[in-house]
């Protein structure tokens, strides 16, 4: 028999056993492997997250290993509602106002952290912030009330990979650095949630996302500033240029389709091409190409077309966080 052959069956056998569908049982059996220190990939209303308990050294980094996610770049920490929120961060009046309108959902309040949180210092890369979010998946909420801690929870794909959307997406980037996989289906928002700096009277968007910054303003009744436009504030760590990157090239605002590449297209009208082509939304809504967004670059990724040709996305609406990623898809890699 060949050298490699038995790893290669040993590692099929362990991805296909590390999916579980979420029921009562396997929620109840991922709680005890998160309680144990292990990491549990779930569903969220936004992508899956890679998940382990946020008080656990050892748990957290985990999590950066399996990632292979710099240190500096610190995780969400999941509760399950805003009560236990107060338990690890200070909320002012604002934060209060936009938990109140927004949690459970794809929100993230970067805020101080508490002095006695218990979280693990690894989690907020040494910061005296942390990035808090209450997630509205009834399989994130099961989990979280099963266990009864704080998750901290990355996207559950390779650190600067494109974010998984679906189960076997989790299996493909990360598959036995995981205990399990808890399979909910592909998400819904299908863009990582909205992050922003809530510490004080006024509100910076860090990372655009399934909440839209219009969503924002309308409940603040104020424009919200974006992290350039704030001075001394600081940006998120995680805001790396390169990111979400699918292994080919990634060529943006395309009209016209080269001989070779394949196409994500937006809306009704697509230019002529013989390579592959994915309609993120033939009818042109934001939404169904924001949940269609990490999946489709997957796909055509998987052609083997060296680059990807995408054509332009209106900027309003989930618009720029589509944007965001596509802009930091199509920067070039270090
Ligand atoms: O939708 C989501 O937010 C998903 C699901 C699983 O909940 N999670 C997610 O986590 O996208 P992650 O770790 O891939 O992205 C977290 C982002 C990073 O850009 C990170 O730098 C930023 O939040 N962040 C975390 N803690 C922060 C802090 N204390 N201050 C500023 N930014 C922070
Ligand atoms: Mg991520």
């Amino acid at each position: 028999m060949p050298a490699g052959k038995p790893e290669t069956a040993r590692s099929r056998e362990i991805i296909i056993v590390a999916i579980a569908t979420a029921d009562a049982e396997t929620i109840a059996v991922a709680a005890r492997a998160l309680e144990a220190g292990r990491l549990v990939a779930f569903p969220t209303e936004t992508v899956y997250g890679l998940g382990g308990d946020a008080t656990q050294g050892r748990a957290v980094a985990a999590i950066f290993a399996a990632k292979g996610r710099p240190r500096f770049n610190p995780l969400i920490v999941h509760v399950a509602d805003p009560a236990a929120a107060e338990r690890i961060a200070v909320l002012g009046p604002l934060a209060r106002r936009l938990a109140g309108a927004f949690w459970p959902g794809p929100l993230t309040l970067v805020l101080e952290r508490r002095a006695d949180s218990m979280l693990s210092d690894l989690v907020t890369a040494g910061l005296e912030t942390v990035a808090v979010r209450v997630p509205a998946h009834p399989i994130a909420q099961a989990l979280l009330a099963a266990c009864g801690r704080p998750l901290a929870a990355p996207s559950a794909n390779r650190s600067g990979h494109v974010s998984a959307t679906q189960a076997a997406h989790v299996a493909a980037d990360l598959g036995d650095a995981v205990e399990m996989i808890l399979d909910g289906g592909p998400t819904a928002f299908g863009l990582e949630s909205t992050v922003i700096d809530a510490r004080g009277d006024k509100v910076v968007l860090l990372r655009p996302g399934a909440v839209t910054a219009e969503e924002i303003e309308v409940v603040l009744g104020a424009a919200i500033l974006r992290a350039g436009d704030a001075g001394d504030r600081p940006q998120s760590p995680g805001q790396l240029a390169s990111h979400y990157a699918p292994r080919a090239a990634v060529r943006l605002d395309v009209t016209e389709v080269r001989p070779g590449e394949a196409l994500l297209a937006f809306g009704p009208d697509v230019p002529a091409t013989d390579g592959a082509v994915v309609n993120l939304s033939p009818s042109g809504d934001l939404h169904e190409a924001a949940a269609n967004l990490f999946a489709s670059l997957r796909s055509l990724d998987a052609t083997g077309a060296p680059t990807i040709a995408v054509m332009p996305i209106p900027e309003h609406g989930l618009g720029e966080a589509i944007n965001d990623r596509l802009k930091r898809a199509a920067t070039d890699r270090p």
